[in-house]
């Protein structure tokens, strides 16, 4: 974006993923789950992404790690540090320069003791110490380390995986909704943890439902909306709703405690049953028949948004 100097780390144009799937035996429907979404994170940013469940924010971190399920299709463009990722890159680089805080804890083996799955079965005494710090770090005793994921509790288990994440020295971290589960202390453990790595000229992509802590934490918010993002902004234009650009945005501005928690009627649409033109539309107060036509990215005042309306 036009605003920001510095180099880009991560650069997603215009990414789009769809389903296949049969319905009613022999019948292939094509599900777009993300369509035209574009992110970027640059040296020493923390962005979140920020939207409700459901609009396409996990796929997103999967798309990045080249992790997506087999009956999917992408298109799109996806750069680190400049460079095209196609698969045989980001095989190289996933776990090690580009590393996920995975959502779900069940991406731990359940068959392997925690330590050993957290030094990747390194025998170093180097990689030993790290994982020891980052255990000490993050709260966990020294003894997790024996034990087996099934004798972790949940907020034990996101810690470990938040370890995990950390042991490598990665230069752009994907943390899939990583604090449910911890409690408030080792949320903001976590959090400052991200910061002070962004603050380090590396790269932090925090997807989240929780718009409130993505507000004490990062530089810009991405604001997702049935598979998109509606508009990206700097995270200084939330102090004030007239400093944002898209209605939805404005609309979880107002529902958030400290403006006044005014709920927003209606839902996100169903992959099956998008509106034509703007997926917002028909929540929307703003809504004239134009929005039914293309929406385009556009830049105001250092952010993006998709909003014909917007100014
Ligand atoms: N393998 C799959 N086959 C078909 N549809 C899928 C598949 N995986 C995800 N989806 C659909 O894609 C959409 C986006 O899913 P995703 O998991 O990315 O959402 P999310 O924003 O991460 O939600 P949450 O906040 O609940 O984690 C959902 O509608 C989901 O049903
Ligand atoms: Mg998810």
């Amino acid at each position: 974006m036009s605003c920001i100097n510095n180099k880009h780390i991560l650069q997603i144009n215009n990414l789009s993923i769809s389903f296949t799937q049969y319905e009613q035996g022999l019948r292939q429907i094509d599900l777009q789950v993300i369509r035209n979404l574009n992110v970027s994170v640059h040296e020493g940013e923390l962005v979140a992404v920020v939207g409700s469940s459901g609009s396409g924010k996990s796929l997103l971190a999967h798309a990045i790690l080249g992790i997506l399920p087999p009956n999917c299709n992408a298109s799109g463009n996806i750069f680190f540090e400049d460079e095209l990722l196609d698969n045989a890159r980001i095989q190289e680089l996933r776990g090690k320069k580009i590393v996920l805080v995975p959502q779900s804890v069940n991406y731990l083996d359940p068959l392997e003791k925690i330590g050993e799955q957290v030094r990747k079965e390194c025998k170093e005494e180097s990689v030993r110490r790290r994982q020891e710090e980052l255990f000490s770090y993050y709260n966990l005793q020294k003894n997790t380390a024996d034990l087996y994921p099934f004798e972790l509790s949940g907020g034990m288990a996101r810690r470990v995986l938040l370890s995990t994440a950390m042991m490598e020295n990665p230069r752009l971290i994907i943390a899939d909704e990583p604090t449910p589960g911890l409690h408030l202390e080792a949320a903001k453990n976590a959090m400052r943890h991200f910061r002070e790595f962004a603050d380090k000229g590396n790269g932090v992509l925090l997807i989240t439902h929780d718009i409130e802590l993505a507000l004490e934490v990062a530089d810009r918010i991405a604001v997702f909306y049935a598979g998109t993002t509606v508009e990206e902004a700097p995270v200084a234009d939330f102090q004030s709703m007239d400093t944002l650009r898209h209605p939805y945005t404005k609309a979880l501005w107002r529902a958030l405690p400290q403006n006044g928690f005014q709920p927003f009627p209606g839902n996100q649409p169903y992959v099956k049953d998008m509106p034509k033109g703007c997926s917002f539309g028909p929540r929307c107060l703003q809504f004239t028949p134009e929005c039914e036509g293309d929406i385009p990215e556009q830049v105001i005042r250092c952010g993006t948004v998709r909003c014909i309306h917007a100014e």
